[in-house]
């Protein structure tokens, strides 16, 4: 199997987790697209959707899917998102595509977060992906060199500009023991917007498609 079939086969099962007439929460990535796509198939049985970037927005609105401000939502059952790296705790990294900034206030709004991923996203420790960081333009160089004092090696995402009009470093080298204490401490650089650590609040499903077949862990 392909490893799109497993983000498939993961995004297809999140499907179950849908509250009929609600409004859903949708991640951002080639996973969220595989959902996107199955959600258009139920889009009668839900009230819409809050997006987590202009791309899943787009997409959402290319099937029909009515959109929703999130500023207009109080309530809202599930966010549904991929993940870059997922450990055991369900701490994960997310933002490689760099939607990270509204994938947490999107997520923050959501009673659960269901993490669809393939087996490959499964680490034992988080870091080996590179940590992105959504940073305020005047403030790259002070950030970096913050960063490089934690211990990684920032490199500047080329011709990257987020939905927000920021920049993304991507911290390489890290292998990170305590997740939240970490996501706390880089989102208290000054200059950093949001950093792609989701370990304070992680996702409360994950549903890992492997080639036996998608396990749930909760
Ligand atoms: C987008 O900014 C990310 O957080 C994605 O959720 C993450 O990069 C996973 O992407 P894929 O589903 O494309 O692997």
């Amino acid at each position: 199997m392909t490893q799109d079939e497993l983000k498939q086969q993961a995004a297809l099962r999140a499907l179950d987790y849908i509250v009929e007439g609600s409004i859903v929460g949708v991640g951002t990535g080639s996973t969220a697209n595989f959902f996107i796509d199955g959600l258009a198939t139920m889009k009668d049985r839900i009230a819409g959707a809050v997006a987590s970037s202009e791309a899943s927005a787009k997409r959402l609105a290319g099937h029909g899917i009515r959109l929703f401000d999130l500023n207009d939502v109080d309530q809202m059952p599930v966010y549904v998102d991929g993940a870059d790296e997922i450990d055991a705790s369900l701490a994960m990294i997310k933002g490689g595509g760099g939607a990270l900034t509204r994938e947490k206030i999107v997520a923050a709004v959501a009673d659960k977060f269901i993490c669809i991923c393939d087996a490959t996203k499964r680490v034992e420790c988080l870091g080996r992906f590179p940590l992105p960081v959504e940073v305020i333009p005047m403030a790259r160089a002070q950030v970096a060199r913050q960063l490089a004092a934690l211990g990684g090696r920032p490199v500047l995402r080329e011709g990257f500009v987020t939905d927000n009009g920021n920049i993304i470093i991507d911290v390489h080298g890290l292998q990170i023991a305590d997740p939240a204490a970490f996501e706390t401490t880089v989102d208290g650089i000054v200059g950093v917007v949001t950093n792609g650590l989701f370990a304070r609040r992680g996702a409360d499903v994950l549903l890992l498609a492997t080639a036996g077949g998608v396990v749930t862990y909760e």
